[in-house]
């Protein structure tokens, strides 16, 4: 299906399904589109049924959010990771984060630098006392991670940074993001980006913050778009304490897509609470789809 500006919600029993995956590969109006979005759901597609029977066979909430990070990044189609946006000095620095809900640890990487999978460092950092950690902390976190020294440049996004360059005229924004919703309703989120593109180097984007990531016992939420935006609204925080505090996951989200609308935000999300409800939400002109799917135990 695909629908401009639009929520979409379901429910899927994770005690009866076994859990479930949801993502998103942003919701921008250039990224991507055309023919390119029916390429990029396909893409999305087999990734979400790898997590998800990766979940069925037992794997960590945790393990499935960086195993679709990890897949997502790979993905030249999308802004993360391979492909990203590139900031105004022709420069590439991603950002991921990941947060478990039953502990409710945030982790995060920003700025990263010559290397496409920002979000295997922002997991490493789930177990220590420093979380979130930018260059140069990044470069000694990838070399202990093992992370390949990699260009996250490709042709096409270099040519779209030349035409932002000429136009002085950003053409990208955009995320990719995970939630997990284990088969006893624990809640896992991971993030990753390349940024808004064509934007001051250095800038660093709302996916490592709480306003773009968030896990709690209550609710998992990723976000994308324009993410000064996000960080004003305080987004992916917003939607959980509404969840924490009792609303539904639909009225919660309900309130914070008539709240955007109102301010004429351009962003979206995916959420999930622990109960199964799930919502796919975006204020921007994009054609976005949103496929559910589940496995079903046999
Ligand atoms: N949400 C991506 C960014 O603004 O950096």
């Amino acid at each position: 299906m695909l629908d401009k500006i639009a929520q979409r919600n379901g429910l899927f029993d994770p005690a009866v399904c076994g859990g479930f995956v949801l993502l998103h590969g942003g919701a921008g109006v250039q990224d991507p589109r055309g023919p390119a979005h029916a390429a990029a759901s396909k893409v999305i597609e087999g990734i979400a049924l790898r997590g998800a029977s990766a979940l069925a066979g037992g794997a960590s909430g945790l393990n499935v959010v960086k195993q679709c990070l990890f897949e997502l990044e790979s993905e030249p189609c999308f802004n993360a990771g391979l492909g990203s946006a590139l900031q105004s000095d022709g420069q590439a620095r991603l950002t991921a984060a990941v947060m478990s809900g039953p502990g409710q640890i945030f982790s995060g990487v920003m700025g990263l630098e010559g290397a496409i999978h920002p979000s295997t460092l922002a997991l490493m950092l789930q177990g220590k006392t420093t979380r979130v950690v930018c260059p140069p902390g990044t470069a000694e976190l990838a070399r202990r991670a093992g992370l390949k020294s990699e260009s996250p440049v490709t042709p096409e996004r270099l040519a779209r940074w030349e035409q932002a360059k000429k136009e002085n005229h950003p053409h990208d924004f955009d995320t990719v993001g995970c939630v997990v919703v284990t088969a006893n309703g624990e809640l896992f989120a991971g993030t990753s980006t390349g940024g808004r593109g064509f934007e001051a180097p250095g800038r660093v984007s709302d996916a490592a913050t709480v306003a773009g990531t968030y896990a709690s016992g209550f609710a998992a939420i990723s976000a994308t778009g324009i993410g000064e935006e996000i960080v004003d609204d305080g987004l992916a925080l917003r939607i959980e304490s509404r969840v924490r505090d009792g609303m539904a996951l639909e009225s919660a989200t309900a309130k914070c897509f008539s709240e955007a609308r109102e301010r004429k935000r351009s962003y979206g999300w995916i959420a999930a609470s622990s109960t199964g409800a799930w919502n796919f939400s975006w204020t921007t002109e994009a054609e976005t789809g949103v496929i559910p799917c589940r496995l079903l135990r046999s």
